[in-house]
């Protein structure tokens, strides 16, 4: 996901406090009203396949020569996953669900957002998207014919509680539709793993007090989360309570969302204020789960990558990576794995006004408050000093790089070769295909913060230029995301039997095409393709080939 930049005109929100607690459906269509008018979708009601299993079409001929490329089930054939091992596809409520204003749900910060100007590059709303709100069965029962054992989906808070709060009304209807979509996906033999926040902030915290970015969203949020946990309780035996909170906490600080903070709180200390609160609601989710006994495993997604020096023996560059280590993944992964606090180099940097200090008890808190360590391991690149050296930055709050102090590189030092394969053009500022170093990569995350048990929770790419193709041959040949995966699927297997690492799952985003942010429909993540005209899902190439790959890997 990129940001935009921010000259656009001013987009429309209230003065954080104005909008008063009217929990009532007028309340609600004047929270609507702060979004715009939404397109309805085609139709209403859950849609019922027509036959419980999907015949795959025949397997796509080689890609390539077996001198050049094995075929999936040729790749490490002695290699095996072990048993229990998640074989997953990944999507998340705004990007896939559409039916934003169905059955009592409460607007969201995306659903604003994307009609700001300049919210969204291609315009696209979640309004209908892929509409899996009322076509999950069909998905479920397409991803099920491919051996897919897990699916990683996220509740939209606002479906549960349109108003957000905790003195808010729950919506019956949103609490039973979720709990429809997790008995049908345990039916077909796909485990339901649950994300409770993935980016999709009740509009109305923004609202009344600026989401994250104030300390009132943790209660809310735990909160919210009980009231999951209790109803879905025995059935999600995954949980996940933020996804990508790093990623989520920067955006609050950008256009648009920076009209939306907290009193006191501006663009940059907003990151720091916003992951604060939200480890302070993970924690406290995390002790309601244990308190309350629910059955199975919680942890929170993190994101990012470690670094590898630009310049090899360059100190300077080495320092970069143990700054970009610990401003993108130690931030949220040193409370709970290995310290309960924030990493040294970001207290030692960021004064208390910026980064809040947690206190003793709350370090007790975050430390321990994850069954096991999730990443979206989307890539590993080049990370290295600022130009004019780490102190210069460091020591001067107005330097541009302050204050992780360094930058990543997509090339290497010696000759200017990539650090990987390019994606869309529309995520070829933070994404390549980076298969060489991620056994490098995921051996460096265990050094660092030990787990007994790790998710690989999403990992995929945008196939170049596939938005401007139109023949369904020229999409489904989805050459580039089919390396992608094959590539990471055998680095995972050596990662897994050479190097210790404990991988029990991986989760390819994203099951369908789908909402890509601020890229809109235009980058397409899919290993199906949807018509969004008919909503027909097609398999891709990268589908058929996990599958085989899947299939040919398990253990007998
Ligand atoms: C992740 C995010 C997903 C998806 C993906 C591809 O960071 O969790 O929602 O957008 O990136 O960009």
């Amino acid at each position: 996901m990129t940001q935009t930049s921010t000259s656009f005109p001013a987009p429309s929100f209230p003065p954080v406090g104005s909008t008063p607690r009217d929990f009532s459906k007028k309340g609600l269509e004047h929270l609507w009203d702060l979004v715009g008018p939404v397109e309805a979708p085609p139709f209403t009601t859950t849609r019922i396949p027509t036959s419980t299993s999907v015949a795959l079409p025949s397997p796509p001929p080689p890609l390539y020569p077996s001198f050049y490329a094995r075929a999936p089930k040729d790749i490490l054939p002695q290699l095996k996953f072990p048993s229990g091992f998640k074989f997953g596809v990944a999507t998340a409520a705004y990007q896939v669900e559409g039916a934003v204003k169905n059955e009592g749900k409460g607007p969201t910060v995306w659903d604003w957002n994307s009609r700001q100007p300049g919210g969204v590059l291609d315009n696209t709303t979640g309004d209908v998207v892929d509409l899996q709100y009322f076509l999950y069965k069909e998905d479920v029962v397409r991803v099920a014919a491919l051996g897919v054992n897990a699916h990683s989906f996220s509740i939209s808070w606002a479906r549960i509680f349109p108003f957000g709060t905790a003195d808010s009304p729950v919506n019956q209807v949103g609490l039973k539709h979720y709990s429809d979509l997790i008995d049908y996906h345990i039916q077909h033999g796909v485990a339901p793993v649950a994300t409770l926040f993935h980016w999709d902030t009740p509009l109305a915290l923004s609202a009344y007090y600026g989401g994250f970015t104030s300390p009132h969203a943790v209660d809310d949020f735990i909160h919210y989360a009980k009231t999951v946990f209790a109803a879905y309780n025995g059935r999600v035996k995954t949980w996940y309570t933020f996804n990508e909170p790093r990623v989520f906490c920067g955006q609050t600080a950008a256009y648009p969302f920076n009209v939306s903070l907290a009193p006191g709180v501006n663009s940059s200390t907003a990151p720091y204020q916003c992951a604060y609160n939200v480890l302070k609601a993970h924690a406290g989710a995390v002790k309601a789960f244990r308190q309350m006994k629910i059955q199975g495993e919680i942890a929170l997604k993190n994101d990012d990558f470690i670094g590898i020096p630009w310049r090899s023996n360059n100190s300077e560059d080495s320092l970069a990576v143990e700054r970009h280590a610990a401003f993108q993944l130690g931030s949220f992964s040193d409370p709970l794995y290995t310290t309960g606090d924030w990493p040294k180099i970001m207290t030692d940097t960021l004064p208390p006004d910026f980064l809040p200090r947690f206190t003793e008890q709350e370090k007790k808190d975050n430390l321990g408050s994850a069954d096991f360590f999730a990443i979206d391991s989307y890539r590993e690149q080049f990370v290295a000093a600022p130009p004019d050296g780490i102190e210069a930055c460091v020591s001067n709050s107005s330097h541009p790089l302050w204050p992780a102090c360094n930058t990543v590189v997509l090339f290497d030092s010696n000759a200017g070769w990539a650090a990987g394969i390019s994606p869309d053009p529309l995520s070829e500022t933070w994404l390549q295909a980076t298969p060489n170093t991620l056994r490098s990569f995921l051996k460096g995350l265990q050094t660092r913060w030990p787990t007994k048990k790790m998710y690989i929770s999403e990992f995929g790419l945008d196939e170049p230029f596939e938005n401007l193709r139109t023949e369904m041959f020229q999409i489904t040949e989805d050459v580039a995301r089919t390396n992608y995966y094959m590539t990471y699927l055998g680095q995972i297997l050596l990662s897994i039997h050479e190097d210790g690492v404990p991988i029990m799952g991986a989760f390819a985003w994203a099951m369908i095409d789908n909402a890509e942010w601020n890229s809109g429909l235009s980058a397409k993540f899919g290993i199906q393709h949807v018509n969004y005209t008919t909503l027909e899902r097609t398999y891709k190439r990268s589908a058929l080939s996990l599958s085989e790959f899947f299939q040919s890997h398990l253990q007998n």
